[in-house]
């Protein structure tokens, strides 16, 4: 019932229809919406403004945590709704429309954003949008399956509008732990000193006069979308965790390791959940997206706490969860994205930090964004707080993409979103570059001779050698270092097979 799950009794007289709701929305606005790598948006209430785009001048900023389900961007984009974007998204329409420049997209850290906002550095939150599984006595809002940037929106805006989403189960209260930062100057430290501490309240407060509307609905979130592991996944998990094995016998790392941290997508999801057949115990997890290897590693009792700002999961695995909070709510804390990405955090848990790069050149630099150096695949998302302020950052990739047609290691890349200063560690299917204390020089050789496909391996020791020749700290040859995206346009194929 959801009259159990609005616990003001004043606030029931809010209740009104997403169509209704959506009226406090006028063209030009900034909406801020809930959701997390499609967990937790605000569903029926974008769907309605979507229509009326369809039929009115509606243009809107739309900000969010990261990615949408239910094809959210997709209707928002299709629909004309969308004017400007960010901080991330990985919707194929909207990509399309973002490369056209008919949408602007701003790829923004996920950490960054409610920075900004707090600060002014861009334009206030008009409409707050955000999903509810419950609100408490006095309007607190108790999100979903992500916190994302939802709190952070709510205090930002003028109006706030809650979908109370009956699809969620109300015993993900007590899940969540907001946080605000003070203001600067003079904030104190972030008060956090382990994964599993909360710091914070169970819900987002809000003053209930800024409540406009609530719709009530149960439209589910989307589940997961990531491929199960393969072959050459597994034999990605296994040169890591080699690696990690290492350094526990080296003493530099205990058998609990550090905190870990994984990035979006099937790679990633594939070597945490190679992590089931090691011999570490006692893991934790101080990330962004959970998955269904968190869960997976909770049950095989490797894992003992996990700290994240949303879940995602597969069909069972959610159903599986779902059915079971009770057994993994002492061990799960939800977070605001600006706090299980904070630097400041990362830095003093000393996190693993694991995540997926489109590619990576011969000295460790990485691009995660752009594809072919111009046209934007999903954002930068969390990798940037997490990879700069590291234990150990490492990027983990197939080391070919699109049939062979293209190598994940590359002369130069060109688009970086994480410099070789940041990257200790990259792990191909081929096996694993310890880049930790070399020169550019002694990089390149490791990179290319232990993560190149040998299909590539050829080309790139001949690049680097007549590079070397001509001299330098980082050597290149930069007439020469783009030219195998000039043969991918040109042929389809970064070199001929
Ligand atoms: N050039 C062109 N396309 C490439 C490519 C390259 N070098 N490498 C991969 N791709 C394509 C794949 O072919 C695939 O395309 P498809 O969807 O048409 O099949 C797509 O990119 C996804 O690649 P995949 O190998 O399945 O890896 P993934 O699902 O792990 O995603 C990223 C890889 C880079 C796209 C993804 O990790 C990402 O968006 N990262 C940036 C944000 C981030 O790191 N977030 C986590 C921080 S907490």
């Amino acid at each position: 019932m959801h009259s159990d799950r609005i616990r003001m009794p004043a606030l029931q007289s809010k209740i009104v229809s997403a169509e209704e709701a959506a009226k406090h929305v006028s063209d030009g606005m900034v909406l801020g919406l809930s959701g997390f790598t499609r967990a937790g948006e605000a569903k029926v209430v974008p769907i309605a403004l979507s229509e009326r785009a369809k039929k009115e001048k509606l243009k809107v900023t739309i900000l969010t945590g990261a990615s949408l389900g239910n094809d959210l961007d997709k209707i928002m984009t299709e629909s004309g709704l969308m004017a400007r974007r960010m901080p991330f998204q990985s919707d194929a329409a909207l990509r399309k429309a973002m490369n056209n420049g008919e949408v602007m997209f701003i790829d923004q850290h996920l950490s960054d954003t409610a920075e900004a906002l707090r600060n002014g550095q861009i334009p206030k939150v008009n409409v707050a949008i955000v999903e509810a599984c419950a609100i408490t006595e006095n309007g607190g809002i108790v999100p979903t399956t992500s916190v994302g940037n939802s709190a952070n929106f709510v205090e930002n805006a003028d109006k706030v509008i809650i979908e109370l989403n009956l699809s969620h189960p109300a015993e993900l209260e007590g899940l969540h732990d907001v946080y605000y930062p003070e203001m600067r100057p003079n904030r104190s430290p972030i008060p956090l000193k382990t994964v599993e501490q909360r710091i914070g309240l169970p819900y987002i407060p809000v003053d209930p006069a800024k409540i406009a509307a609530i719709v009530v609905h149960d439209m589910p979130d989307s589940y997961s979308n990531v491929l199960p592991p393969d072959e050459e996944t597994q034999a990605i998990a296994d040169h890591l965790i080699k690696f990690l094995e290492n350094e526990v016998e080296q003493g530099r790392l205990t058998n609990s390791l550090l905190p870990l941290q994984a990035g979006v997508g099937t790679i990633a999801n594939a070597v945490m959940h190679g992590l089931m057949k090691s011999n570490f115990t006692g893991l934790t997890m101080y990330s962004e997206v959970l998955q269904d290897s968190t869960f997976q590693l909770f049950d095989a009792g490797k894992l003992e706490h996990a700290s994240g700002c949303s879940f995602t999961l597969s069909e069972e695995m959610n159903k599986q969860v779902m059915a079971n909070l009770d057994k993994y709510k002492d061990k799960l804390v939800l977070r605001p994205q600006e706090i299980s990405n904070h630097p400041e955090i990362v830095r003093r848990l000393g996190i693993i930090a694991v995540n997926t790069p489109l590619e990576v050149d011969i000295y460790g630099n990485v691009n995660s964004t752009h594809v072919s150096g111009t046209k934007m695949m999903n954002g930068i998302g969390g990798s940037g707080d997490f990879t700069r302020n590291a234990h150990i950052s490492v990027y983990v990739t197939k080391s070919l993409a699109k049939g062979g047609s293209i190598s994940s290691v590359v002369p130069m890349v060109p688009h970086v979103d994480h410099n070789e200063h940041d990257v200790d560690v990259i792990v191909t299917e081929q096996g694993l570059a310890d880049l930790r204390g070399l020169a550019p020089r002694e990089r390149a050789r490791v990179i290319i001779d232990n993560c190149a496909h040998p299909q590539y391996r050829a080309a790139l020791n001949d690049y680097f050698d007549r590079a070397c020749a001509k001299g330098g700290q980082t050597p290149h040859l930069l007439q020469e270092a783009f030219q195998w995206y000039a043969n991918l346009e040109a042929t389809g194929q970064m070199l001929p097979k």
